[in-house]
């Protein structure tokens, strides 16, 4: 299937479907429990309205803005997401990284990123963010932050939205496990995609690549990268541990994974730059609310203090002027991009973010808003809660 038949993200995800075996699509597509969050995030935005200015000069939109301390030509960019491998195995990361340089867009590298730091960089020369859960190990963290610094990251982003891991039931159903264990139970999906499976076999495993030296972080003895992540991830940690990861690094500092008032004044109170109002795409605590509900709260006690970084079932380039009219100062995307690379590598991943900025230039040309300071509040009728 040709790329350029993708004319939205949904049709991206159609392609990525028809490439990636059951249990690898639907990992990257499906939530915890009953699925309420994944689903609400993405039909909330078609509660709110918009009613745009007309007779405006809008022959020149300007989408560039400031995100954590980085220019960027784009007011979104690409989330972290882990063992991006799975979803194309030969280059995984390195096809995110390399279609984030070339659209000149952020790009945020997960822990658990399945190519190394080094590599990701040589690939994306331009603006990156690292992305850190909490370890038990701090020493294992400084080591991680100075290679991370050293290849050129600018941003880190502490995600605290997963003390434990979500309850996806999508996977133990398939039996999904990373890296992929050939065996009977998952033959029958694995061989209906003879691509991806042939891209898997010529392609070294799957394993938390800045880690291999660990115990687990060969992904064989202990589980798995899942077996990786519960011995090495702190359970305990609460906003008095996490200080001391801000101060070992020098860039811009986010927090990932916030849904309250309270936590959004702690993380400014650890000198945080940024504020990271997530769910988690819907993986992690099911029934929380969508992120476009919370972020007027989250500006109110951020009162301009840091950034306000928002994602969560952005599809369209409308949800992302969403977004940022109420209150967002940069949007993540973390499916859009993974349906791209999963239909068709770095080109599809190229493919999902120019459809978004389309998309979105269209967006505040039909508002007749020409900059993102233009996407005024007034633009868009709220629902009633
Ligand atoms: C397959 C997958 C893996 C993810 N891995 C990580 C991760 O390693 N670290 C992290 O902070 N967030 C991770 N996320 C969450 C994303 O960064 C982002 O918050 C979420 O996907 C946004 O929702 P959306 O997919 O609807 O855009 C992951 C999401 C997906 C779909």
């Amino acid at each position: 299937m040709k790329l350029d038949r993708a004319i939205n993200i949904d049709d991206l995800r159609a392609m990525a479907k028809a490439r990636l075996p059951r249990m690898v699509f639907d990992y990257i597509d499906g939530g915890a429990d009953d699925e309420v969050t994944l689903k609400h995030s993405v039909s909330r935005f078609d509660d709110y309205q918009l009613t745009g200015r007309t007779l405006r000069d809008v022959s020149k939109i300007d989408c560039s803005t400031t995100i954590m301390g980085q220019k960027t030509r784009l007011p979104f960019f690409i989330s972290p997401t882990a063992s991006t491998r799975l979803f194309h195995p030969a280059k995984g990361e390195l096809a995110m990284a390399g279609a984030a340089h070339e659209k000149k867009v952020i790009y945020a590298c997960s822990t658990l990123a399945s190519q190394t730091l080094e590599d990701i960089a040589e690939a994306n020369p331009g603006s990156k963010w690292v992305q850190l859960y909490v370890w038990n190990d701090k020493e294992i963290v400084k080591t991680f932050l100075k290679r991370a610094r050293a290849a050129g990251f600018t941003g880190c982003i502490l995600t605290v939205d997963m003390p434990v891991a979500g309850n996806r039931e999508r996977d133990p159903r398939n039996h999904f496990a990373v890296p992929p264990t050939p065996n009977l139970k998952i033959a029958r999906q694995v061989l209906a995609r003879p691509g991806w499976l042939w891209d898997l076999v010529r392609s070294p495993k799957i394993t938390p690549a800045n880690f291999t030296h660990l115990r687990g972080g060969n992904a064989g003895e202990t589980g798995g990268v899942i077996g990786f992540v519960n011995e090495q991830f702190s359970r305990s940690v609460t906003w008095d541990d996490v200080r001391w990861m801000r101060d070992a690094w020098e860039g811009g500092f986010a927090i990932k994974g916030i849904s309250r008032a309270e936590d959004a004044k702690n993380a400014i109170e650890i000198g945080a730059d940024a504020v990271w109002v997530s769910n988690h795409g819907g993986r992690q605590l099911d029934s929380s609310v969508p992120v476009i509900d919370l972020l007027p709260e989250i500006a109110d006690a951020v009162r301009g203090r840091a950034d306000i970084i928002a994602d969560g079932g952005v599809r369209r380039g409308s949800h992302v002027a969403k977004l940022l009219m109420r209150g967002a100062t940069g949007v993540a995307l973390g499916r859009a991009s993974l349906f791209g690379l999963g239909a068709g590598g770095q080109p599809g991943v190229e493919r999902a973010l120019s459809i978004i900025e389309d998309e979105l230039r269209r967006t505040m040309a039909l508002l007749g808003a020409t900059s993102i300071g233009e996407l005024e509040p007034e633009l868009m009728r709220v629902p009633k809660f």
